[in-house]
This record gives structure tokens, sequence and C-alpha cells, in this order.
């Protein structure tokens, strides 16, 4: 992909489902990598080792992202260890599900806006703030979700950071555009991931869901690290300010009786 070899790129969220799959697209690219994770150890020594194997420089970080006054410090030691940083992807995120009814004081509401919305904000703030001071351009990637434009039951405290997410990509590309900071939103559809593979690879749930939509077949962990490599590239340096839909054509389709 244009212009990617060599770039050093922090991908938070890296030790399992998308934020895994994106690090070994971008090692296959030539990228060397930032690897952050929360709680999954093994999960990001697996990542590590894969990335390492691939041919790529990696390091890796843990941080609990609902700590938001250790987010400076976090971004700060990313920065350092490859003495900069060209991209940052804002993939760490938590999906709850959960109706308002059963949040009545919106106590999962909060942590959810905290990891996915707030989080990716401040970090993305840091980032810019280190290119400005470098006087060096930089490319942000949003894993936001076809829930921040259509939702379901279940989703309130998810669609709103998503929704927000959104909202963030594009006021924040607004503001550092000036600076040559890009900030890009990946709205991925439907991906089996270690989380969710045991329900939606159930042969009934597969069909429910693929029947859907027009491509036919859920996504994968792949598809959504080539789009953030293409975010990434030299190949959308006038791309600044937009979402990503990456569905098979979900949301496209809308709610209409199946044909
Ligand atoms: N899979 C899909 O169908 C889909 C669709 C649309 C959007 N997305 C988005 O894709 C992103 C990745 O999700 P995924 O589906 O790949 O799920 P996943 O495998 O569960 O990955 C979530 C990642 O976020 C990290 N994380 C969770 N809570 C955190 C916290 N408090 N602090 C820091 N990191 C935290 C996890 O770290 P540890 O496990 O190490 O704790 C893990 O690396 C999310 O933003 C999600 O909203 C997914």
């Amino acid at each position: 992909m244009k212009g990617l070899k060599g770039k050093r790129v922090l991908i938070t969220g890296a030790s399992s489902g998308i934020g895994a799959g994106m690090a070994k697209v971008l090692a296959r690219e030539g990228c060397h990598l930032v690897l952050h994770y929360n709680t999954n150890a093994k999960g990001i020594q697996d990542t590590f080792a894969e990335v390492q194997a691939l041919g790529a420089k990696a390091d890796v970080l843990q941080c609990d992202f609902r700590q938001l006054d250790e987010l400076s410090d976090f971004l700060e030691q990313a920065w350092s260890v490859f003495d900069g940083l060209d991209g940052l992807v804002n993939n760490a995120g938590i999906v709850t599900k959960s109706t308002s009814i059963n949040d009545p004081f919106g106590k999962q509401f909060a942590d959810t806006l905290t990891v996915n919305l707030q989080a990716p904000y401040q970090l993305s703030t840091a980032f810019a703030q280190a290119c400005i001071a470098a006087e060096k351009p930089g490319a942000i990637v949003n894993n936001t979700s076809i829930h921040g434009q259509a939702t379901c039951e279940w989703f309130s405290a998810y669609a709103a950071s998503k929704a927000g997410l959104d909202a963030i990509t594009k006021a924040q590309a607004v503001e550092w555009g000036r600076y040559g900071i890009r900030v890009n939103g990946l709205a991925p559809g439907v991906v089996p991931v270690e989380r969710t593979e045991a329900i939606l690879l159930k042969p009934d749930m597969e069909k429910k869901w693929c029947d859907r939509m027009p491509a036919g077949r859920y996504g994968t962990t792949e598809e959504m690290g080539e789009a953030t490599a293409y975010l990434l590239s030299d190949a959308t340096l006038w791309m600044t300010g937009s979402i990503l839909t990456i569905d098979g054509g979900l949301i496209a389709r809308g709610n209409y009786p199946l044909r």
C-alpha cells in the first residue's frame, strides 16, 4: 500500500479480534508497531509473535483506558518506542449489550462512553500535540461501527459512543487539517472475533445475518486490517473527516422484507 512501508503505528486493543487482524496486515505492509492491550496478556503475546514473524519491529504496552489520567503518559511511552509515530489506530473498545431500562443510573453508559469515546478523544489529542510539536504529519483511524449510523435493541450506550466517535472524527479532522493530521473512521459491520464467534458461526445465526447482507457473508479481521492500511497510507492523503463503512451492504439495504 502506497507510502506505508516503515510507518510507525500505535494500534490500541491489538490483543484479539479486529485489532490483531489490523496488526498482521500492517506488519505485512512493512509498518513498525506499538501494540496495546489491557488484560489479555496471552493474546498480545500471540499478536507480537505473529507480527515479528512477518518481519515487523514491534513493542507491547499495557493500559486500562478507564484510567483517563494515564492516557497522556501512555501516548508519550508509545511515541518514544520508535522515536515518533506516524499513525494511531483507536481500535480498543467495549461492546456493551444492555437496554436503557436495565441501566437507569447510567453506569454502563458512562463506562462505555469512557472507553469508546473519551479515551480515543484524549489519545488522538495527545498524538496530535506530539505531531504538531515535531512538525510532522500524522494519520488517525478510529474504529467506530455501523451502530454509529443505524442501531438495534440493547445498544443505546454502544451506539451513542460510536455516533460520538463518528462526530469526533469529523471535528478533529477539521481542527487538525492545517497541521497535516488526517482523521478518518472505519465503520465495520459484523465481523466474527474470538468474543463472538461461538454465537455468530452457529449455522442458523450465520444464515439469519448473512441473508440480510448483499455480500452474503460476514466480514473478516483481515479485511478490516486492509481498510485500515488504506486509511493510513498515502493513497488517502486527500481523505480526512470521512467514515468508511465496510459491512457487506448490511445497512445500505435497509429493513425491508427479504425477497
Ligand atoms: N467485531 C465486530 O463485529 C465489530 C463491529 C464494529 C465495530 N467493532 C469495534 O472493533 C473494535 C475491536 O473489537 P473486537 O470486535 O475486535 O473485540 P475484542 O476482540 O473484544 O477486542 C477489544 C479490544 O479492546 C481492548 N479493551 C477493552 N476494554 C479496554 C479497556 N478498558 N482499556 C483498554 N483496552 C480495552 C481489549 O483489550 P484486552 O482484551 O487486552 O483487555 C481488546 O484488545 C471495538 O472498538 C469494536 O467496537 C467490532
